[in-house]
C-alpha cells in the first residue's frame, strides 16, 4: 500500500461546492484555514483526519489548492471527487468513473513535443495509484449498490480521464476530442477540467492521487442543460457516499 501508516490528514478535493455539501456537514471537529482565496476544511470524517478543499474550475485553480493541499497541509494522498463529461460509448450518465490515469487534452507543444505530452516531464498519462484506485472501484460499487437510484443501475468504469480548460457541451467537439486522442493511441472515457492537473501536481510530490467522477452528461450538445441538474440533485449524494466507504476501505 502506497498510503503509508501516519497521521497526516488525507486531502478531499472537489470542483464545486455542491460535490462538497455532504461532506462538510459530515465533518467532525470541524476548523476553517483561509489561504489562497480558498477556505479549507481541517476535521474528522468518518474516523479519519482530513482535510476538505474546493479547488474551484479549471487547471491552474487546481494546480494551486492541490500545491497547497501538500506543501502547506501536509497531506499524504489526495481523493478528487467531481462529475465529468462520458466520452466513451457507454459511458452514460450516472455511471462512475474512477481513473487509472489522467492526460490534459488541451496540452499541445508540437512539434517540440508529442502532443499531450507535458514538456520536459517526457509523459502524457500521470496513473492514478493502483492500490487507492482499487479500494475506489470498490466503494463505488457498494455506494451504487446501496443507493436507491432510479432507472437503469449505474456502471463502474476504470480507465483514462482527460483534463482541459473547456466545457465539452458539443456532439460533434466531443468526436473531434476522441478521434484526436485515439489517433495518438488513447482511449478516452471521460472529460473534466480539473483532474490531470491535480495528477501532475502529485506526480511532482509524489503524492498518491485516487480521482473518482460521476458521470452528470455526454458532452454533447445537451451537456448544458443536463450538468446543472445532476450537479444540483444527485453529485453530492454520490460524493459522500463513496467517500465514506473509500475512507472505511483504508487500511488502519
Ligand atoms: N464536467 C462535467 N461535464 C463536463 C464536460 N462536458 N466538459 C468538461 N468538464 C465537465
Amino acid at each position: 500500500m502506497s498510503l503509508s501508516i501516519s497521521l497526516a490528514p488525507i486531502a478531499i478535493l472537489s470542483a464545486l461546492a455542491e460535490e462538497q455539501t455532504g461532506l462538510l456537514d459530515a465533518l467532525v471537529d470541524r476548523r476553517e484555514v483561509v489561504l489562497g482565496g480558498r477556505s479549507y476544511w481541517c476535521g474528522e470524517l468518518y474516523g479519519r483526519p482530513v482535510v476538505l478543499a474546493l479547488s474551484r474550475i479549471g487547471k491552474v485553480a487546481a494546480a494551486t489548492t492541490a500545491t497547497a493541499l501538500i506543501t502547506h497541509f501536509g497531506v499524504r494522498a489526495v481523493l478528487f471527487t467531481g462529475v465529468a463529461g462520458g466520452l466513451a460509448a457507454g459511458v452514460r450518465v450516472g455511471d462512475v468513473v474512477v481513473a487509472e490515469g489522467l492526460l490534459q487534452h488541451d496540452m499541445d507543444a508540437s512539434p517540440l513535443f508529442a502532443r499531450y505530452e507535458v514538456p520536459l516531464l517526457g509523459r502524457a498519462v500521470f496513473a492514478t495509484d493502483a492500490e487507492l484506485a482499487q479500494l475506489l472501484t470498490r466503494a463505488c460499487a457498494l455506494a451504487l449498490g446501496a443507493l436507491a437510484l432510479p432507472g437503469p443501475r449505474p456502471s463502474v468504469h476504470r480507465g483514462l480521464v482527460v483534463s482541459g480548460d473547456r466545457f465539452v457541451s458539443g456532439t460533434a467537439e466531443a468526436a473531434t476530442l476522441v478521434s484526436d486522442l485515439q489517433r495518438a493511441g488513447y482511449g478516452p472515457l471521460a472529460v473534466e477540467m480539473e483532474g490531470a492537473a491535480v495528477a501532475q501536481v502529485c506526480f511532482d510530490y509524489g503524492v498518491p492521487l485516487a480521482l473518482v467522477r460521476t458521470i452528470s452528461d455526454r458532452a454533447d450538445d445537451d451537456a448544458h442543460h443536463d450538468f446543472p441538474a445532476f450537479v444540483k440533485d444527485v453529485a453530492s449524494v454520490y460524493a459522500r457516499s463513496i467517500v465514506q466507504l473509500w475512507l472505511g476501505l483504508l487500511p488502519k
